[in-house]
């Protein structure tokens, strides 16, 4: 059971292998990679090494169909180190649309505030993601069983486990943590599991679904204006003008100039090859937004000097492909992959040693539940207008049988089931970052009528999930008084709740 540095060493170095798919999927498991690098160094030259426990809890595979005995192994690791026994607290990491690593347990935010807590660490990895899938999981007719609803759940009988394993009882209060899609995770649990869990924070999480999401690439538009990250009129126009001359570039049958230009795999005949190459284009842009100052590839800054860079006669479009290139130097890849059909042929493929098999059953999510589709449709969105709804959703009835007008009606269920952007659910935390284009689908305002504790912290110049680090020298001063808050309300809930502890024994 007990498991070692040494093997998430070895995970790592497989994680570059399994890198493969669209550019901003990548570019997600790159942050992911490279924080814990970060973490790791940290780990191995300030702390001696901490036993981390790795365990499995076989789990309904159908919590809501009681005549199904079936069932599949969930893997969850336990850090112990920082655990005040008996009564201390419980912080639950909860995983989302990739594998959970030691490092869930051993680095971050939450990480140090057990520390201060004495909280017992856990993180639980999601179903159908990681290990915690049957050999057959990602066959479609099994996919039923992926779902937001089920993970709840799953999370719930996780709970029951660990007070088992563990002795716990209702003097251990539990906290969760996520960020992004279980940031949103972390929100529902303590909404649909209030007595389970006392107090949630929910680190950019999109707690509402939507099909369109054209505010994305907006967003993007905005933070290139923002000058507080480097970004300005000049920059944004640049973009624009870059994007519009691609496109005027493949509409006037110069296909095969693009392809060399950005050192395409393949020259882009079909549309939906054009499309990809765009959206791949676009990736970088949006990946570098979204996870901008977070020691990945470039920063805003860095995209807008190059974007600007008068220094030679060029060309909006030159500078792009400058970026591009710049881009490529990071990531290994001889050549960028815009074949559609190998896209295609790819989330078909229900191999468990597939590299791109997270982003067939997160695919499969934005079919059934989310939405979440980037497009481009909107006049005020820098990229190219070839990235539409029409094009992105196409996925969902190629790829599972789903059909594209059914998609409205799964996402509105989504909604009225967890409550959209507007839920009830007091002691749940919102952390958003004014860079992070995700914000749009978070809690960001306060909603909350006079003496309740306020729900949001809004950390202006921050990407996405920022605030789920340690304390870094570089970290701008906003995001370190945003993880003080973070604590102090951490802190208060449990407070609050050892209060409640006593006058339940006095009563
Ligand atoms: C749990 O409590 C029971 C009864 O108090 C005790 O016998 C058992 O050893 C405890 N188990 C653990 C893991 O602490
Ligand atoms: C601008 O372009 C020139 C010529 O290509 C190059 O030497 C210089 O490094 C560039 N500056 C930036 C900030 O990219
Ligand atoms: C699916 O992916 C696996 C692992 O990469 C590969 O061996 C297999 O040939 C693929 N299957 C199809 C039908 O492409």
């Amino acid at each position: 059971m007990v498991s070692s540095l040494t093997r998430s060493l070895i995970l790592l170095l497989l994680i570059n292998f399994v890198d493969a798919g669209r550019t901003l999927w990548k570019i997600k498991e790159r942050v992911h990679q490279l924080q814990l690098q970060k973490a790791k160094q940290l780990l191995l030259t300030h702390q001696p090494v901490q036993p981390v426990k790795e365990g499995r809890i076989h789990q309904q595979l159908d919590h809501f169909n009681r005549q199904d005995p079936r069932t599949f192994p969930q893997r969850f690791f336990v850090n112990e180190v920082f655990w005040r026994r008996p009564d201390g607290p419980v912080f639950l990491f909860i995983g989302g649309e990739g594998p959970i690593l030691e490092f869930d347990v051993l680095a971050g935010h939450h990480v140090d505030m057990a520390a201060e807590h004495g909280a017992l660490l856990l993180a639980l990895e999601h179903r159908f993601y990681g290990n915690s899938i049957n050999q057959d999981g990602l066959k479609t007719e099994n996919l039923v069983h992926l779902s937001s609803q089920q993970a709840l759940a799953d999370l719930a009988v996780f709970h029951k486990f660990i007070c088992q394993s563990f002795n716990l009882s209702h003097r251990n209060t539990w906290i969760s943590f996520g960020g992004s899609y279980s940031g949103a995770l972390s929100a529902w649990f303590r909404g649909k599991f209030p007595h389970l869990v006392f107090g949630a924070v929910a680190s950019s999480a999109p707690v509402k679904a939507l099909l369109d999401f054209s505010a994305y690439s907006n967003a993007v538009g905005l933070s290139l204006l923002n000058e507080a990250v480097g970004g300005s009129e000049k920059c944004l126009a640049a973009v624009r003008g870059a994007f519009a001359a691609v496109e005027a570039e493949l509409t006037a049958g110069n296909a095969k100039q693009v392809a060399k230009d950005f050192r395409c795999c393949q020259v882009p005949e079909d549309l939906s090859d054009k499309v990809e190459l765009m959206q791949n284009l676009a990736d970088i842009v949006m990946g570098t937004v979204q996870y901008n100052e977070e020691g990945v590839l470039m920063t805003i800054n860095e995209i807008c000097r190059v974007m600007t860079n008068h220094s030679e006669e060029n060309e909006p479009y030159d500078r792009l492909v400058k970026l591009a290139q710049i881009y490529r130097s990071t990531s290994e890849e001889s050549c960028v992959d815009i074949s559609h059909e190998k896209t295609v042929k790819d989330l078909m493929n229900t191999s468990l040693h597939l590299g791109r098999r997270a982003e067939r059953a997160w695919t499969y999510q934005t079919c059934t539940e989310f939405g979440f589709y980037q497009t481009c449709e909107d006049a005020s969105c820098p990229f190219s207008g070839m990235v539409t709804l029409q094009t992105l959703t196409e996925v969902c009835p190629k790829v599972f049988g789903i059909s594209q007008h059914s998609l409205p009606g799964r996402i509105a269920f989504t909604n009225a089931y967890y409550g959209g952007d507007n839920p009830a659910t007091p002691r749940v935390l919102y952390v958003n970052g004014g860079v992070d284009p995700w914000r749009e689908l978070s809690v960001v305002q306060d909603r909350t009528e006079g003496g309740e504790e306020v729900q949001t912290i809004f950390i202006k110049d921050t990407a996405h999930c920022a605030d789920m680090m340690s304390n870094r020298v570089t970290d701008r001063r906003s995001l370190r008084e945003a993880r003080e808050e973070i604590q102090k309300r951490v802190s208060g809930w449990l407070k609050t709740a050892a209060q409640d502890q006593m006058e339940e024994k006095n009563t």
